[in-house]
């Protein structure tokens, strides 16, 4: 081998080497971004329908559900964000048809601020709703933080899984 053939190969050899070096600082360093946990398994009928309820009912000026809600109204009320995945259609059928809802979800609230019966609005629109409440999924890993954010929320007692 000559001179200047053994300097390429030294030259190749260090630059794979600090490369391999590099990349692997990097993948340590940085934990895997997962992402937003939410998501929703609804078309863009459903979503249209049900986001047109929710402006009506006025939904938004006591939950957050994708990041949004009334600024200006300030009702504890827990985020609806990934329901879905804790709760079924029937369920929530069967909750927004209540003369009584705090008899399902218990609260800790004035009157003013709980969770209003929706028992004489449409049949229509309490299915509407319980199809896209149903809709709102959370990813696996996010699942028991969500859980116990809303334990902890509705009851204001530590969540013991
Ligand atoms: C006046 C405020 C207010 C309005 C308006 C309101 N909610 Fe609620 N909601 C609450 C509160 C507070 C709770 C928690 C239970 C309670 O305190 O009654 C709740 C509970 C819920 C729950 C059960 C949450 C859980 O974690 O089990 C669902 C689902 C829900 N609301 C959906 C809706 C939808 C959909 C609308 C509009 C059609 C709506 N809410 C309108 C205040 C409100």
């Amino acid at each position: 081998m000559k001179k200047g053939e053994a300097g390429i190969l030294i030259g190749i050899v260090v630059v794979v080497v600090v490369t391999a070096v590099i990349k692997n600082f990097y993948a340590s360093t940085q934990e895997e971004d997962l992402g937003i946990p939410y998501f929703s398994t609804a078309d863009i009928t459903l979503a249209k329908q049900a986001r047109k309820l929710f402006r009506k009912y006025k939904c938004y000026d006591c939950h957050s559900l994708w990041t949004k809600r009334n600024i200006m109204q300030s009702v504890p009320a827990p985020a609806l964000d990934g329901l879905g995945s804790l709760k079924d259609e029937a369920w929530f059928y069967n909750y927004f048809s209540a003369v009584n809802p705090q008899a399902i979800v218990p609260t800790r609230l004035k009157k003013e601020f709980q969770m209003p019966s929706f028992a004489d609005t449409p049949e229509e629109e309490r299915r509407i709703l319980a199809k896209y409440l149903d809709s709102l999924k959370v990813k696996d890993w996010y699942l028991d933080e969500t859980k116990k954010r809303k334990f902890e929320k509705l009851t204001g007692t530590d969540y013991v899984p």
